[in-house]
């Protein structure tokens, strides 16, 4: 396979066409950014970790019946992935109060919630990611209700998951953000990352954050959180 030209750089990735036009080439990138891109820092090994990361999970959620993007890790910064028109959407599910839902809301923080939250946020860099309802989904045509029960039915299976893969590494998953794609059949395929830059997790043990919110808040060295989280992963998921 061989890259081809910069699609777009994101906060933490870089994505190029190959010659294969279904197989995008993803480079994840050495830095961290918080508050929309705003706050941007080198982080030395950060996309490495990632990359392993985000690998490992889409592997498993494949094997659990949960088809996504991941292709294949090239290299310590690179994975392969299926091309596909993304949904300008965030889908964050939530099992516990953090972050902007705690804020918003007003709640103890990490107050349990009896079933997954579930919310969608419009993607624009101009706009901040406001909040976005299913009629307003609708309105503005980003996506039919049809794709949209498809989305929360597979995030709901992907929550199921990775609380399972995370409880055996004794961690919490408080919430999580992921997104999707369309396939050139109309097919919901669950794509971008999943990694500890867009999941909350919390040490069982210790109540640490082995997540962004070390970066976010300032907490530590968020490079050797990351890779506690990567040695934990894969202990369970039995590779390196
Ligand atoms: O900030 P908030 O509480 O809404 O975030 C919910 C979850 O979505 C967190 O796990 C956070 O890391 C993730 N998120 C993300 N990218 C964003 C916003 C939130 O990955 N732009």
């Amino acid at each position: 396979i061989v890259k081809g030209d910069l699609l777009y750089t994101g906060k933490a990735k870089e994505m190029y066409t190959t010659n294969d036009p279904d197989i995008l080439w993803v480079a994840y990138l050495d830095q961290a950014t918080a508050l929309n891109g705003k706050r941007k820092v080198a982080i030395d090994q950060k996309g490495l970790l990632n990359n392993r990361i985000s690998s490992l999970i889409f592997k498993d959620l494949a094997k659990h019946g949960i088809p996504n993007h991941f292709v294949q890790q090239l290299s310590d910064h690179v994975q392969l992935v299926r091309r596909v028109k993304m949904i300008p959407l965030e889908t964050v599910v939530r099992n516990a109060a953090s972050g902007s839902f705690e804020r918003k809301f007003d709640v103890d923080h990490l107050t349990k919630f009896a079933t997954p939250v579930m919310e969608f946020f419009y993607k624009s860099d101009a706009l901040d990611d406001p909040f976005i309802n299913d009629s307003q989904i609708e309105a503005l045509g980003v996506a039919t209700q049809n794709t949209l029960t498809e989305m929360r039915r597979q995030a709901l299976l992907v929550n199921q998951r990775l609380q399972t893969i995370f409880a055996e590494m004794g961690v919490q998953l408080v919430d999580f953000k992921i997104e999707f794609g369309l396939t050139d059949q109309g097919h919901v395929l669950l794509a971008d990352e999943i990694s500890p830059d867009s999941c909350r997790l919390v040490d069982e043990k210790t109540q640490q954050s082995l997540d962004k919110d070390v970066f976010r808040k300032n907490l530590g060295d968020l490079t050797t959180v990351y890779q506690e989280v990567l040695t934990r992963l894969a202990a369970v998921e039995g590779s390196q």
